[in-house]
């Protein structure tokens, strides 16, 4: 594996319960159906909710860009059967990790009574590259035939 670059973020989880008070849209706004789905499960308690949002961050400093013009859905962080949080890219975050060559991107959570925490690990993708590589080569190789002909 080579890695791509880290990320970590830690958040009051008081600033994220004070948030979903104010804001009724709040979590509407950052999470996917997929994501609320889980957190509902979870009874939208502010410690899993800032946990979520915290991975998000944690995520877009691994990719070296923070939020820029990336929206936070985007950046899904969804869970396999036994409970381990995973990360999916779509839109204009996925774009950009396809076009600087990153792979999967690693993520873990914890929470304690006031802070919640997340640290990602983004791969490069050997694969995504070496695509890159090969349809460079065709396109290479179509104009030296069309020059000869
Ligand atoms: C990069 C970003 C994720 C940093 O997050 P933050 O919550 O503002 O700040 P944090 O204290 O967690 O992190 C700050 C550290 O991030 C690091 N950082 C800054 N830009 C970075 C980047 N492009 N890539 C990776 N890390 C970066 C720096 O080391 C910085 O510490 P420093 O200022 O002492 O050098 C942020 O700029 C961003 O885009 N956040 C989302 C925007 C937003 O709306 N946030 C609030 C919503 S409620």
């Amino acid at each position: 594996m080579i890695i791509y670059g880290i990320g970590t973020d830690i958040i009051e989880i008081d600033r994220i319960k004070k948030a979903m008070e104010r804001y009724p849209g709040f979590v509407d706004r950052l999470f996917t159906a997929d994501e609320l789905a889980y957190l509902e499960g979870k009874a939208l308690s502010p410690q899993h909710v800032a946990g979520g949002f915290s991975a998000k961050e944690a995520v877009l400093k691994s990719i070296g860009t923070g939020l820029r013009n990336f929206k936070w859905k985007e950046i899904e962080i969804i869970r396999d059967v036994k409970g381990k949080p995973f990360v999916r890219l779509n839109g204009k975050v996925k774009d950009y990790a396809d076009g600087n060559y990153i792979g999967d991107i690693h993520i873990t959570i914890s929470h304690s009574r006031n802070y919640a925490t997340a640290t990602a690990v983004a791969e490069i993708s050997i694969e995504k590259r070496w695509m890159d590589i090969e349809s460079m080569l065709v396109g290479a190789n179509e104009m030296r035939g069309r020059s000869i002909n």
